[in-house]
């Protein structure tokens, strides 16, 4: 079976060694991959929204099954088009990838079915959301309808700061159209926790839960960034939190979207928090998370591309789902200025070859034999080991045998979840 993966980050990459375990897996082809990723798959610089690149590409190269991990062709409708096609997909078709696309189907679809999730209003009158925000109280969260790179998030502690965000996503455009639409919310506290889980629209197979580190700088200072590392499994997620998650979060969630004639297959990413009033939903993505992949499938023990055909097919409730009993840390490795401005060229090298197996290419390319540096996020060094305190030390340990000019990483990732009372 030749696969191809659609995306070229380290979520991606962390994918594709997986797949390779399977041993009826033959080719993969990553599009368009990166510098890093090619070490492990067939990179083709096809881009994730060249949808018509990537049908002419299953057509020469007769792909045989798809796995489509990024946001925006899946919110684009890829899934829909290459099914169409006869070619089996990973990943929701168009009308269920939306439960991540608009913030405002989702809060509604939340409403509609009595899943726990923040207080909110949705606005398409900049006029009565400034009218809203005078009676509202504060903190407040004011969030972009659409997708906005997970940017598109504002936390707000008094009324001129909502009103300001308010206006530079509504007038001003900050996020393109994203922002013509605004969803403002109550602001939750609590420990923040991720959940990947497998679904075919009507089994949910949860993953080991995971917990990212979103602020660039060190104790969780700094801008907003695509995150700089995760561990899991999460502590704060107990048993008993996982057990009510299920019950009125996870299965609640895949029914409404089964009622609303959107069946949800592929992995749906709820992000929760656990507040003093038990969990509540923060948002839905329709893909895998980044960097919560690399730090979940390195602890799943059952077969990937198993699973992933039972959920195409929709028989998953067969399948089994299985972790290790370990814990894994993934530190990000970014190029410094990142999430603003941030140089790109620099050569990475390593102080011995095996580093290469515990290692996700995020922005990368090749230059001959080289490999440089090729965006803000660079790579991730995930750990595997007993406990999470030593994956967090052996994950540093690798991040020390990987060298770049102007390398950034946080020091503290894992400190959160090691000083956790439930450990
Ligand atoms: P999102 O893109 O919706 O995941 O939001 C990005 C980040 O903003 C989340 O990971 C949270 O840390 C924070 N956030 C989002 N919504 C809320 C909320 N209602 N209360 C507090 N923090 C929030
Ligand atoms: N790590 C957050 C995300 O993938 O959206």
């Amino acid at each position: 079976m030749d696969i191809m993966v659609i995306g070229g980050g380290g979520r991606e990459h962390a994918i594709i060694k997986k797949l390779k375990e399977n041993s009826n897996v033959g080719r993969i082809y990553a599009l368009p991959g990166n510098g890093g990723i090619a070490r492990d798959a067939e990179c083709y610089p096809i881009k994730a929204m060249d949808f018509d690149g990537i049908v002419q590409f299953t057509e020469t190269h007769k792909v045989d099954y798809c796995v489509v991990a990024p946001d925006d062709p899946l919110a684009g409708g890829l899934v829909d088009i290459l099914q169409d096609k006869g070619i089996p997909c990973f990943g929701p078709v168009k009308d269920a990838a939306i439960i991540e696309g608009s913030k405002a189907f989702s809060k509604d679809l939340m409403k509609k079915y009595g899943i726990p999730t923040a207080e909110y209003e949705v606005f398409t009158d900049l006029g009565e959301a400034i009218n809203y925000l005078d009676t509202a109280s504060m903190p407040i969260v004011v969030k972009a309808d659409g997708l906005a790179l997970g940017k598109g998030v504002i936390i707000c502690k008094d009324k001129h700061e909502a009103k300001e965000a308010v206006i530079s996503m509504m007038q001003d455009k900050k996020f393109g159209d994203s922002g013509s639409k605004v969803v403002i919310e109550e602001f939750l506290e609590g420990p923040e926790v991720s959940v990947l889980a497998f679904t075919d629209g009507e089994t949910v197979k949860p993953m080991v839960s995971s917990m990212d580190h979103k602020r660039a700088g060190d104790y969780d200072t700094g801008l907003n960034t695509g995150g700089m590392g995760t561990i899991a499994p999460n502590p704060f997620y107990t048993k008993k939190i996982a057990d009510e998650c299920m019950e009125k979060i996870f299965l609640p969630t895949i029914k409404a979207m089964k009622n609303e004639g959107r069946t949800f297959k592929g992995c749906l990413y709820f992000g929760l928090m656990i507040t003093a009033n038990g969990p509540k939903v923060i948002e839905y993505n329709c893909r895998f998370g980044d960097p919560e992949t690399q730090v979940v499938l390195p602890l799943l023990e059952s077969d990937l591309f198993e699973i992933m055909q039972a959920v195409t097919e929709g028989r998953l409730s067969d399948t089994d789902v299985k972790f290790s009993r370990g814990s894994a840390c993934c530190v990000i490795m970014a190029s410094k200025g990142y999430p603003e401005k941030y140089g790109k060229g620099f050569e990475i090298t390593v102080d011995d070859e095996s580093v290469y197996d515990n290692m996700y290419v995020a922005g990368a390319v090749k230059a001959g034999s080289k490999l440089l540096t090729n965006g803000g996020r660079v790579l991730g060094m995930t750990a595997v080991a007993p406990t999470l305190k030593s994956a967090v030390e052996e994950a540093y340990k690798l991040v020390d045998k990987v060298h770049f000019e102007n390398e950034y990483y946080r020091h503290d990732i894992g400190r959160r979840a090691l000083d956790c009372s439930v450990l």
